[in-house]
């Protein structure tokens, strides 16, 4: 079973049994009766489908795939901090190591997050890690205080403002579609903001015949497929640069895809101990979704 995220490649998206967001491809991955899941994304993501289907040999294309969050929150720093809010719930984006899941009560991801903070008990303070843009768009739409990591996703910082109104005032009519991984003043330029899944399902679903979309521009490739007929708009770096598409996302490529699939490696492998303590927030997640 080859599972791909919206920000793999275009060839590689053509050849995936499956794409999705993160939510989407973790079900999958918990679901599939594959003896082999080879994972088109990032670590964090193989490594959720390890954790969720131990049984199964799963495989990264580029075992260096990883993920500036997950690199912004290292388990021991993120120990100390829980030290230091004792009575707190820890909810942890999806986005992290195995070692910061194993110490979350629940984790979530773009696309249930809100909902699944609302569910939360009034009486206890929450931590939420380690996405502090996607932490504040929680704490506004959910009306809970929480307590953020400062972590932050470097594709998603990287748009530029000047390049969003230069687009709205080239094609006035574009809805604004933006990943609540994007800076709060971004954010307040978008008219709507939801997971990758969401806004492949927005831009089809809207009255509008134009997007400037502000998440990574993998995602472009399934609008232009799903969407056909409508013009979408990818924004470029502060400088223009390229740095919009994820350096570690687009580690893997179609040759690696390949080798993986030839030589059955390189896998994902974890302690069983640690695995354990992982799949439980991971669990929960999954039965509090709705
Ligand atoms: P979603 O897959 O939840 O939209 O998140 C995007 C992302 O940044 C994955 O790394
Ligand atoms: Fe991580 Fe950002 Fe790349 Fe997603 S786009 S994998 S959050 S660095």
């Amino acid at each position: 079973m080859i599972l791909a995220h919206y920000y793999q490649d275009d060839a590689i998206q053509d050849i995936a049994d499956f794409i999705g967001d993160s939510l989407e491809l973790s079900r999958k991955a918990a679901a599939t009766d594959a003896d082999v899941i080879v994972f088109c994304g990032v670590h964090f993501m193989a490594e959720t489908a390890k954790i969720l289907s131990p049984g199964k040999t799963v495989l990264l294309p580029d075992l260096d795939a990883g993920c500036s969050l997950a690199d912004a929150c290292p388990s021991d720093a993120f120990a100390a901090f829980r030290a230091e809010h004792p009575d707190h719930l820890v909810v942890s984006y999806i986005n992290c190591s195995a070692a910061v899941k194993a110490q979350s009560d629940l984790i979530c991801t773009s696309s249930n997050a809100v909902d699944l903070v609302r569910q939360l008990p009034l009486d206890r303070p929450i931590l939420f890690a380690p996405d502090q843009n996607l932490g504040r768009w929680v704490q506004a739409q959910s009306g809970r205080e929480l307590t953020l990591w400062p972590g932050s996703c470097i594709v998603h910082e990287s748009f530029s403002e000047q390049a969003v109104l230069q687009l709205k005032l080239e094609h006035p009519e574009a809805e604004v579609l933006a990943h609540p991984e994007c800076l709060p003043h971004l954010l307040d330029l978008a008219d709507f903001i939801g997971s990758t899944s969401a806004l492949l399902r927005r831009a089809a679903e809207s009255p509008a015949q134009a997007f400037v979309v502000l998440t990574e521009p993998g995602i472009l490739h399934q609008m232009r497929l799903q969407v056909p007929g409508k013009s979408f708009f990818d924004v470029p770096g502060a400088d223009g640069c390229s740095c919009n598409a994820c350096p570690y996302m687009r580690l893997n490529t179609l040759e690696k895809l390949w080798h993986c699939l030839e030589t059955m490696a390189p896998a994902i492998e974890l302690d069983e101990s640690l695995r354990l303590r992982a799949l439980a927030p991971i669990q929960k997640m999954l039965e509090l979704s709705r």
